[in-house]
């Protein structure tokens, strides 16, 4: 769906509370409304944003274009929890209203300093050229959760050495002093990520760009995010411009890490390991991290892509954030598991143990369309086995193990409407061993399937019919036998 330049660039205090109330109403009126993941109340919601425990409270921003399905100005918009499953719609965090970010209020992150909030963010400017102009600005909230921007940006240029394409600080607290990655774009056309350096947040130095092992991987790396986790360092970005190279990088952009020796910031280097992408299926992009008060590293990404239309877009939203995944370090790669909280979600229970063999089954209560489904197989002889969901009489979509190939593959070409097709309809990746647990959430349009305990996670929005519930088991050429829970959601 493509704007005039000019309606992408309206502000919301321009338009009528008439004109709001209406797009609410036909936004309500769509079957795809999520249930229990966060969502724009109209327009489009992008990258997770500020994610941080303050006051007894998670607070988790996004980027967000109120006024339709595209991305036009945009604005941070605020939600908090006290336990990762009830957000609450605060309301808009950051206007995109002054001289450093008239044309967008991009993304970024959060630090606790001093008792307050610190709010780093990538202020989009446009010249009369409509050139972009980036500056990084701070805002401030207190403890009564107002937000208040510094009247000036603090670092309003781009170094030299670098395009437009400069934004996304991802800030955090080492000694004393406070650091940030940044994405960045070279004058020659490839992406990277910077350093800079702060003793306040206030003021801030531009100290070069960190020395990683990928010097000419894609031509723009956005949101970056670096952490340590169980004495590794990684650097969590989602490169643009990656050529699909078998079952990888099939998605428009990609979102992964690289992981290895915590970053030097005298050398400004981080010496790691290979890229891996965070996630297998359709739509991730832009994840975001935080430590809670516990020492968890939770991590929350986009559920969507840039530059691909989606089927709500004529009900006048888009997109929705994914559920919130610790991250831990299993056999040198990051591991997600969905955040314990999330059970207090769970209503309705169906259980059923069976052992099928070249056959498909349904079972009495295993149907719906917001649910969380635990599956164990036992493997047998079976040369696949899976599950089809959101399945009716001419929908489905499947997850399912080829042993032959020793890979998991989610099928979306009969789940819905279609979704960026010409960015195919398969994902697969290979699985050491073989497929033991399958643990699925299913909202209205979306699933998010934790593979052997998170090893691997697929991530995709779904457009089936309302009426596409029925869950069926299956297994081809030999059996498997398995044991699945499901919650009524
Ligand atoms: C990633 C991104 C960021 C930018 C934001 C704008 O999806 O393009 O680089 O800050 O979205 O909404």
């Amino acid at each position: 769906m493509e704007l005039l330049r000019e309606k992408k660039y309206i502000r919301i205090d321009q338009v009528s509370q008439k004109d709001i109330d209406m797009l609410i109403l036909k936004v309500n009126s769509c079957s795809w409304r999520q249930t229990f993941h966060i969502q724009p109340v109209s327009g489009l919601l992008n990258d997770p944003n500020g994610f941080c425990f303050y006051n007894g409270e998670y607070h988790l921003f996004y980027q967000w274009h109120p006024l339709g399905p595209v991305h036009g100005l945009k604005y941070w918009y605020h939600t908090k929890s006290t336990d990762l499953v009830n957000w609450e719609n605060v309301g808009i965090a950051i206007q995109p209203d002054d001289y450093f970010d008239s044309h967008g209020a991009y993304s970024g992150s959060a630090v606790e300093h001093d008792g307050k909030i610190y709010l780093l963010y990538t202020g989009n400017t446009r010249d009369e050229n409509f050139e972009r102009h980036p500056h990084q600005c701070i805002a401030i909230m207190d403890a009564q959760e107002k937000i208040t921007k510094l009247e000036k940006s603090v670092l309003d240029n781009v170094p030299a050495g670098y395009t437009e394409h400069f934004r996304d600080p991802k800030v955090w607290k080492e000694g004393d002093r406070f650091y940030a990655v940044i994405g960045a774009q070279r004058t020659d056309k490839t992406g990277g990520v910077c350093l800079l350096s702060s003793p306040n947040l206030l003021d801030w130095k531009f100290e070069g760009e960190l020395d990683t092992e990928l010097d000419s991987f894609g031509f723009m790396w956005e949101c970056p995010d670096y952490f340590e986790i169980e004495n590794q360092g990684v650097l969590v970005f989602s490169p643009q411009g990656l050529e699909p190279e078998g079952d990888l990088y099939q998605n428009i952009y990609q979102a992964g890490y690289v992981m290895g020796k915590k970053i030097d910031l005298q050398r400004k280097e981080l010496v790691h390991g290979n890229f891996i992408e965070l996630d297998r299926g359709f739509d991730f992009y832009a994840p975001h991290t935080m430590v809670d008060p516990t020492g968890r590293r939770l991590m929350v990404g986009w559920m969507g892509l840039p530059e691909i239309e989606y089927p709500s877009d004529i009900n006048g939203w888009a997109h929705c954030l994914t559920l919130p995944r610790e991250l831990s370090v299993k056999d040198g790669k990051l591991n997600q598991k969905p955040v314990p909280e999330l059970q207090a979600l769970r209503k309705e229970k169906g259980e059923v143990a069976d052992r099928i063999k070249d056959e498909k089954k349904l079972y009495d209560g295993f149907a719906g369309v917001t649910y969380e489904l635990e599956c164990e197989f036992e493997p047998g002889d079976a040369l696949e086995y899976g599950i089809e969901f959101r399945a009716g009489e001419d929908e489905k979509t499947v997850i399912k193990y080829d042993a032959v190939q020793g890979k998991i593959i989610l099928d979306r070409t009969l789940s819905g409407e279609m979704i960026g097709s010409a960015y195919g309809t398969e994902r697969k990746c290979r699985i050491e061993g073989n497929v033991y647990k399958l643990h699925m959430f299913v909202d209205s349009s979306s699933v998010e399937i934790f593979v052997n305990d998170g090893e691997e996670v697929f991530t995709s929005r779904i457009f089936p019919d309302r009426k596409s519930n029925e869950i069926r088991f299956f297994a081809t050429g030999g059996s498997v036998a398995f044991k699945a829970v499901k919650w009524d959601y």
